[in-house]
C-alpha cells in the first residue's frame, strides 16, 4: 500500500471534516454578504446623507479598504497567536461594526464602521481557506477549500435577495430612513452564529505543530484522519517544520520565490480579469446597453445562480482534473467569452440573448477556474511556518485588485465603453493563461509537505 492509500478519506471522519470545513467556510459566506450588501444600501444612503458622487465612492469602498488592512495583518497575527483566536476576533469584527453601521446617524461614523467590518472580512478571507487547507486530508483538500468559494458566492446571492425583500417592505421614504439599516444590520445574525460556531472547532494541527504543541496536534490529526494516517502525516509535518524558517525576511528566500510569485499573480489576475466588475455592476452594465431595470435585476440573479452552479462543478472536478487543467480550460473559456462580450458591446447587440449568454459563459468559466483556484492554491503552496505572512501578501494583492476594479470600472465604462473595458479584461485573461501554462504546477493529491519539498 502506498502512503497515499492510508490517507484515504474514510467514512469515519467525514462528519467531523465537514463540520470543520463548514464552520470555516462560513467566514466566506460573511465575506460575500458583507462585500455585496452595500449594493442595495448605497442608493438610500446617498439620499439620506445627501452625498456627493465622491462621498458615495467612499461610503461604498470604505469596507474594501478595511479588507486591505485586515488581509495585511491577519497572517502575522495568526502565525503568532494561532488561526482560531484570530478567527474569533474576525467574527467580533463582523458582528459589532455591522450593528454599528446600521444605527449611525452621520457619514463619518458610517465609514469608520464599514472600515472596521472590512478588517474582519479581509482577515477572514485569508484565514478561512488557510484553516481548511491545514486540516484537510490531501486527496480532498481542493474540494474542501472550494466550499469556501461556494460560501462566498452564496453570501453574495443571499444578500441580493435579502436587500430586495427589505427594499420591497416599505416605500421610498421608509427605505431612505430605515431600509438600509436593516440591510446592513442583518449581518449581525450570521456573524453571531459564526462567532459561536468557532468555539466548536479545534486549532489547526499544523499551526500547533509549528509551535511544538505536539500532543495536541497529534490528537486533532487523529480525530480527522484516523490513527495510522495521522502518525504518518504528523511525521511528515514534523520533518518539514524542522528546517523551515518563519520570519518576514525568509519570504525572500530563493526557494520561496516561485510559490510567492504564483500566489500573488493568481490573486491579482483573479480580480483584474473583471469578475467583480460584472458582479457589482451587472445591473449598470445591462442598463447601459438598453435593458430596463426589471430585466437588469433578473439578469443579476441569473448570474448569481450560474456562479453558484459552476462552483459546484469546480468542487466536483478540482481534485479529479486538478488545479492546472481547470485553470487552463476555464481561463480559455473566459478569454473567448470576454472577447464575444466586447463584440456585443461594439455592435450594440441588444436584440436576442447574446450578451447575457456570453456573460454567463464568462461567469461559468470563472467559477471553475479563477474563482476558487487562487484561494485553493495560495492556501497550499507555502511552507507552514510562513503560510500566514505569505498568504497575507497574496490576499493583500487580491484586495488591492478589488479596490482597483471597483474604482476603475465605472470610469472605464463611461469613458471607453463596454467593448474596450471587456477587451482589457480579455488581455489580462490571456496573460494569466500563458503564465499558468508556463509556471503553475499541479498540486492535487499531494500533501502540503510534499508540495513544499517540490519548490
Ligand atoms: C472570488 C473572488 C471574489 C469574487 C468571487 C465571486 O472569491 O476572489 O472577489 O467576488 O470570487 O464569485
Amino acid at each position: 500500500m502506498t502512503a497515499e492509500d492510508t490517507r484515504t478519506f474514510t467514512a469515519k471522519n467525514t462528519p467531523y471534516i465537514l463540520l470543520l470545513t463548514s464552520v470555516a467556510a462560513f467566514g466566506g459566506f460573511l465575506f460575500g454578504y458583507d462585500t455585496a450588501v452595500i449594493a442595495g444600501a448605497i442608493g438610500y444612503l446617498q439620499i439620506k446623507f445627501n452625498l456627493s458622487p465622491l462621498m458615495v465612492g467612499w461610503a461604498a469602498s470604505s469596507a474594501i479598504w478595511g479588507c486591505v488592512l485586515g488581509a495585511m495583518s491577519a497572517g502575522y497575527l495568526s502565525d503568532q497567536y494561532g488561526r482560531k483566536v484570530v478567527l474569533i476576533a474576525t467574527a467580533i469584527l463582523f458582528a459589532l461594526p455591522a450593528y454599528g453601521s446600521a444605527v449611525v446617524n452621520d457619514l463619518t461614523s458610517f465609514i469608520i464602521m464599514r472600515l472596521l467590518g472590512g478588517i474582519g472580512v479581509g482577515a477572514a478571507s485569508m484565514l478561512c481557506p488557510m484553516y481548511i487547507s491545514e486540516i484537510a486530508p490531501s486527496n480532498i483538500r481542493g474540494r474542501l477549500v472550494t466550499f469556501y468559494q461556494l460560501a462566498i458566492v452564496l453570501g453574495i446571492n443571499i444578500i441580493y435577495v435579502i436587500n430586495l425583500k427589505i427594499s420591497q417592505a416599505g416605500d421610498e421614504a421608509w427605505n431612505i430612513e430605515s431600509g438600509w439599516r436593516y440591510m446592513l444590520g442583518s449581518e449581525v445574525i450570521p456573524a453571531a452564529l459564526f462567532f459561536i460556531l468557532l468555539f466548536f472547532v479545534p486549532e489547526s494541527p499544523r499551526w500547533l505543530a509549528s509551535k511544538s504543541k505536539d500532543a495536541e496536534a497529534k490528537r486533532i490529526l487523529e480525530k480527522i484522519n484516523g490513527k495510522p494516517a495521522a502518525e504518518e502525516i504528523y511525521a511528515e509535518i514534523a520533518e518539514s517544520l524542522h528546517d523551515e524558517k518563519g520570519s518576514l525576511k525568509d519570504l525572500l528566500d530563493q526557494k520561496l520565490r516561485k510559490p510567492l510569485l504564483i500566489g500573488v499573480i493568481l490573486s491579482l489576475f483573479s480580480q483584474i480579469t473583471g469578475i467583480n466588475a460584472v458582479i457589482y455592476y451587472a445591473p449598470e452594465i445591462f442598463k447601459s446597453i438598453g435593458f430596463g431595470a426589471e430585466s437588469a435585476f433578473m439578469q443579476t440573479i441569473i448570474i448569481g445562480v450560474v456562479n453558484l452552479l459552476f462552483t459546484l462543478v469546480a468542487i466536483w472536478l478540482i481534485d479529479r482534473a486538478g488545479r492546472r487543467s481547470l485553470l487552463i480550460w476555464g481561463v480559455a473559456g473566459m478569454v473567448i467569452c470576454l472577447f464575444a462580450t466586447g463584440i456585443c458591446f461594439y455592435f450594440n447587440f441588444k436584440n436576442g440573448p447574446w450578451l447575457l449568454i456570453f456573460i454567463l459563459g464568462y461567469i461559468a468559466s470563472f467559477a471553475v477556474s479563477l474563482g476558487p483556484i487562487p484561494w485553493v492554491m495560495m492556501s497550499e503552496i507555502f511552507p507552514t511556518k510562513i503560510r500566514g505572512i505569505a498568504m497575507s501578501l497574496a490576499t493583500l494583492v487580491l484586495w488591492i485588485g478589488v479596490v482597483a476594479i471597483t474604482q476603475l470600472t465605472p470610469y472605464f465604462l463611461k469613458n471607453f465603453g463596454g467593448a474596450v473595458t471587456f477587451w482589457i479584461f480579455m488581455v489580462n485573461a490571456v496573460i494569466i493563461w500563458i503564465f499558468t501554462f508556463k509556471n503553475i504546477p499541479e498540486t492535487k493529491g499531494r500533501t502540503l509537505e510534499e508540495i513544499e519539498k517540490s519548490w
